[in-house]
Parts: C-alpha cells; structure tokens; sequence
C-alpha cells in the first residue's frame, strides 16, 4: 500500500498543534516505510539541536520515539523506543526541560528520578531497561508525547504564570497560519491521522 504521506514531508510541528494533544497507538508492524521515518526523525532531531523526538512531533499517531542524549549523530547512543511502556518509577528530581515543538520555551518540571522502561527496538527486539539521570527524564518526556502531554502541562502554577505569555504567542502563530490555510484544518488534520492508524494500528 502506498503511504499515507511522505517521508520528505515530515517536520516537527509545533503547539498548539492538535496532533500533540493526540493519544498515540501501539504500532503493529514496522516496514521499509515506517524505518525511513524514524530515520528521518533523527535527522530532525539533530537539526534542531535536540535530544529526543516523539512520533506525534512530526504528525504521526504512533506510540514511538527516538533518543540520543548525547544530541549528536557522530557520538552517543541512538535508542528507538517502539510501543513503550513506563514502571516502577522511584525518586524524585527537577530539572529545566525544553521542547521541540515549544522552540525557545524552558522550564523546570519534576520527575520521577528512575524509571524501567520496556518496549520494542526498531529490529522488534524487547527492550526492558532501567534509566536514570538525563536519560530517565527524555524517556518521560517523550513517552509523555505520546499520551498527549507537554512539559508545560507539568509546570508548577507559579512558573506557568510566568511563561503564560510566551505560550499564548504560539497558540495566535498557528491560528495564523490555520486563516492563511498554510496548514490543514484540525478536521483534515484528524482524518490523515485515522488513515494512518488504520494502515499501521
Ligand atoms: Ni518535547
């Protein structure tokens, strides 16, 4: 079957965009086309000086993402995480977070300081392993994409207060760009979502 839409047009897209807020699927099978866009969404991440990329970054509704804690193709660990599942969470730490699809937004959010994390790798190998430090908070953040959660919803009231402005700049940047039709509709938006849910889900 031909996909639903192209590798070369996949981009991190930003919020307010509604497929943030979209409760990602457990993929099914992972074929030749699923493989170029994760390949695709490494390149996206280290382009844009990131450390982790969720599907539902780039547009798609599947429960997977990418990390390299080391933020750079030519040194650390390139560590896909297919249909993961998060447990036994322990400890307690904060620490500042940004986020690709809020560019120039940080804010300091409170974790979990360990956490096991199972799943599958891009080869259908199990993974099931403890993270800690840096590592654990990525893998909750981006496990937290894929619920349709961002870093901002875990910000204390205090700091959201703060950083109310900067967010509303977002939400009038993609109305904006809704009005001048340069991005589908939240209807068009939802229905190549189902589509792609249907192929891979
Ligand atoms: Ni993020």
């Amino acid at each position: 079957m031909k996909p639903v839409s192209g590798v070369a047009e996949l981009n991190i897209i930003h919020y307010p965009h509604p497929t943030l807020r979209h409760v990602s699927k457990p993929l099914r099978t992972v074929d030749r086309t699923i493989r170029q866009y994760i390949e695709k969404m490494f390149e996206l991440m280290y382009a844009a000086k990131g450390i982790g990329l969720a599907a539902n970054q780039v547009d798609l509704p599947f429960q997977l993402f990418v990390v390299n804690p080391e933020g750079v193709q030519s040194s650390g660990k390139e560590l896909v995480f297919i249909n993961p599942v998060l447990k036994s969470p322990r400890g307690q730490a904060s620490a500042e977070e940004g986020c690709l699809s809020l560019p120039g937004l940080y804010g300091e959010v409170a974790r979990p300081e360990k956490v096991q994390v199972t799943g599958f790798d891009l080869h259908g190998n199990e993974i099931n392993m403890i993270a800690e430090g840096l590592l654990a908070r990525v893998i909750q953040h981006e496990f937290d994409h894929l619920q349709g959660t961002l870093f901002i919803d875990r910000l204390d009231e205090n700091e959201k207060k703060q950083l109310a402005e900067q967010i509303d700049e977002f939400d009038i940047e993609i109305r904006n760009l809704q009005a001048a039709n340069k991005i589908p509709s939240d209807k068009e938006i939802a229905e190549r979502l189902a589509a792609l849910e249907r192929q891979y889900c």
